[in-house]
């Protein structure tokens, strides 16, 4: 079965922030704190910003001359560099693959970062979209989650966002946070909604592996059943403002679902750049789909970007599980046929299994897509297993395995 070219998306990765904050688990490292640059509070830009010109160049053949349909600065904390160095990867990322006319081009940004009339300058640097990280409206719970800036901040970053024209704009927020209860998540929906984002990421606060709030849970976490309790009436409110689900954890206004992550899980492909940055690729000449994965390390990946990518074919027989972890997000799911060109396998492949899920009410078809019902959505990492290679299934390490390869596609910056 032949594989189609799909679409071209490039993700780049600023690996800098004010500071970590205790849950998080991304490849991002506090300015003060890198090794190697103790004292320093600013962020290397002149020498990043040439390393990922050089990384892009380099990844230049995999655009075969597709132009790229959206760019998303993410991070770490993106809003750490001047307009002019995003002007300047933005100007490669032109030169080297060719900007879609209707591109969307996204920055990541933290609300303690935004000095007034930083938004217009962005925005004049060629970014048409803003993802910014709000988390809460409780000060005291920001505090807990060790966030640099406060409730005020995030209001007068908005207002800055709308005064400067960018008005298709997200904010992540989470819930499930230490003693929340479901009027505060709620709380936290309504002042968002205020604040007229165009799109609303919203995030179960989840204890990473290697985090400080792994090793020292924050008291009070609310369980599981409380935090699903939380999610039904955030979700109604979100949907009385006009905000549909369109996946797992993202609410849009019509016409605003985020192009970029859709492109993730349509299964598209991706360049990716800068430091940690992960990276998909078709070849459809040969029938293969490639990953890429760069060195982690900020230093190491300045002093060598090009040689430091690291790539890795994946397995036909892998596939139908890398295809169904992200289609399976999207709430209105996917086309049959999608699934053959993304992955060029035949639907015969999984046919079997699909019809499994869908007696025991996991997935279902509407019209031609199939997606999961709303019983399969709530325990999607059970679902999933289904897809796993027959042999990982019987060495009985799939939740582990859920759990890497939902991480890598978590570190491909989801807003
Ligand atoms: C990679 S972060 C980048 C955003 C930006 N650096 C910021 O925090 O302002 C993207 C989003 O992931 C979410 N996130 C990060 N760690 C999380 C966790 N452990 N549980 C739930 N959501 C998390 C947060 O909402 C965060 O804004
Ligand atoms: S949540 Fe955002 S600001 Fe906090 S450490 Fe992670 S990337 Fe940096």
């Amino acid at each position: 079965m032949p594989v189609s070219s799909p679409p071209l998306a490039l993700y780049v990765h600023f690996p800098w922030c004010v500071r970590k904050c205790p849950y998080c688990d991304f490849n991002s490292y506090a300015v003060r704190g890198e090794e190697g640059t103790a004292g320093s509070s600013q962020v290397p830009e002149d020498a990043y910003i040439d390393a990922l010109i050089r990384d892009l160049d380099a990844q230049a053949p995999r655009g075969l001359g597709r132009a790229l349909i959206s760019v998303f600065l993410g991070g770490g904390t993106p809003s750490l560099f001047s307009p002019e160095a995003i002007r300047r990867v933005l100007e490669a990322a032109r030169r080297v693959f060719g900007l879609a006319q209707d591109a969307e081009i996204t920055l990541e940004a933290n609300p303690g970062t935004i000095e007034r009339g930083r938004f217009a300058e962005y925005r004049a640097a060629g970014v048409n979209r803003v993802s910014l990280g709000a988390q809460s409206f409780d000060a005291g719970m920001l505090a807990v989650l060790g966030r640099i800036h406060s409730p005020e901040e995030t209001c007068r970053a908005a207002e800055e966002l709308h005064a400067a024209g960018l008005e298709n704009f997200n904010l992540d927020l989470m819930y499930a946070l230490p003693g929340q209860d479901v009027r505060a998540a709620v709380a936290d929906i309504e002042r968002a909604l205020a604040l007229e984002p165009a799109h609303l990421s919203h995030y179960q606060l989840t204890l990473e592996p290697g985090t400080v709030f792994a090793a020292q849970p924050p008291p009070r976490l609310p369980s599981e059943d409380e935090s699903a309790e939380m999610l039904a009436p955030c979700v109604e409110r979100l949907s009385a403002a006009g905000f549909s689900q369109y996946e797992t954890s993202a609410y849009a206004r019509p016409g605003r679902a985020a192009r970029h992550n859709i492109n993730y899980w349509t299964f598209g492909d991706y360049v990716g750049a800068g430091a940690g940055a992960h990276g998909k690729f078709t070849d459809t000449t040969r029938t293969l789909i490639v990953r890429t994965v760069q060195t982690r390390e900020p230093r190491r990946y300045m002093a060598a970007p090009v040689e430091s990518l690291a790539a890795k074919f994946v397995e036909p027989h892998e596939l139908p599980f890398e295809f169904m972890l992200n289609a399976l997000r999207l709430t209105g799911g996917f086309e049959r046929a999608l699934f053959e060109s993304r992955t060029g396998l035949k639907w015969d492949k999984i046919a079997a299994i699909i019809a499994g899920l869908e007696a025991r009410g996991l997935v279902q078809r509407e019209g031609s897509r199939w997606q999961a019902t709303p019983f399969g959505a709530r325990f999607l990492n059970d679902l999933l297993v289904r897809f796993l290679p027959a042999e990982r299934e019987r060495s009985g390490r799939p939740r582990h395995e859920i759990g890497a390869l939902a991480i890598d596609a978590g570190s491909l910056s989801i807003d």
